[in-house]
């Protein structure tokens, strides 16, 4: 990927069958990514479209796939569960680790992050690791520690993180009861974390309820290196107008 690009993607979440996540892939292939330049698309279906959405978009394509999750064991008896190694031979070169709605609903922890995080790192995917604080915690002015704590603790023990993205999503940006964040309202965590991980990790993201029309002004906030959509890139013309969009900004 190009250095210094502008990280653009999607996670689909629990969303699209393997008909819809074809056609979706079909669709971004035909377009022609040399516009693209200067941004990194990435695209994170469900598990069980990801090796068809890779052999759809082609050897070639410039959009790097990511899984949602992945057990930090390689193998075993773990009902349920998929290892990096096997996300990576879908075609996965990228993991999503801690989203919010897995911490939430599905018990991951500051320690399943970390062990998630390295169990990537030694498989050479990278790991996205989403960190943000709850409504209550903004309201009562913690965000910085809060979202400092958690991405030490995901990147604890982990001697070269030049792979790593971080994607700050504050719980209370995230889904359809999520209120947009203004510049103002994620600045403060987006300069502790340049601040700490900035130089040394490979990109720093913001996501919570992107839209084409905030897209622009959260890329202005400094230290915020790309942007991570559910909602309003589960379409694909959708998607590939954020592209556009993006693309155009730094042009
Ligand atoms: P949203 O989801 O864009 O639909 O708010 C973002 C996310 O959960 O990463």
């Amino acid at each position: 990927m190009a250095a210094g690009a502008t990280w653009v993607g999607t996670s689909w979440k629990m969303t699209k069958t393997l008909a819809e996540s074809v056609a979706y892939a079909r669709a971004l292939a035909a377009v022609d990514s040399s516009r693209w330049a200067g941004t990194q698309p990435f695209i994170i279906p469900p598990a069980t479209a990801l090796a068809a959405v890779r052999d759809t978009l082609g050897h070639q394509s410039q959009v790097l796939l990511g899984a949602q999750n992945a057990h930090w064991e390689d193998a075993g008896a773990w009902t349920g569960e998929l290892s990096v190694p096997q996300v990576a031979d879908a075609g996965a070169r990228l993991v999503e680790i801690g989203h919010s709605e897995r911490r939430e609903h599905f018990g991951e922890t500051d320690h399943t992050v970390n062990l998630k995080v390295r169990a990537a790192l030694r498989h050479g995917v990278r790991p996205l690791v989403c960190v943000g604080e709850s409504d209550q915690v903004f309201r009562s002015g913690g965000s910085v520690e809060h979202v400092r704590r958690q991405a030490r603790a995901a990147l604890a023990g982990v001697g070269d993180p030049s792979q790593v993205l971080i994607a700050y999503e504050p719980v209370w940006a995230i889904g359809a009861g999520g209120r947009s964040a203004r510049p103002e309202d994620i600045a403060e965590v987006f300069a502790a974390l340049r601040a700490e991980f900035g130089s040394a990790v490979e990109g720093l993201l913001y996501g919570g309820s992107v839209t084409l029309g905030n897209a622009a002004q959260t890329l202005k906030v400094p230290a915020v290196d790309g942007l991570f959509v559910g909602r309003a890139a589960w379409a694909v013309d959708d998607f590939i107008a954020l592209l556009d969009h993006v693309s155009g900004l730094s042009a």
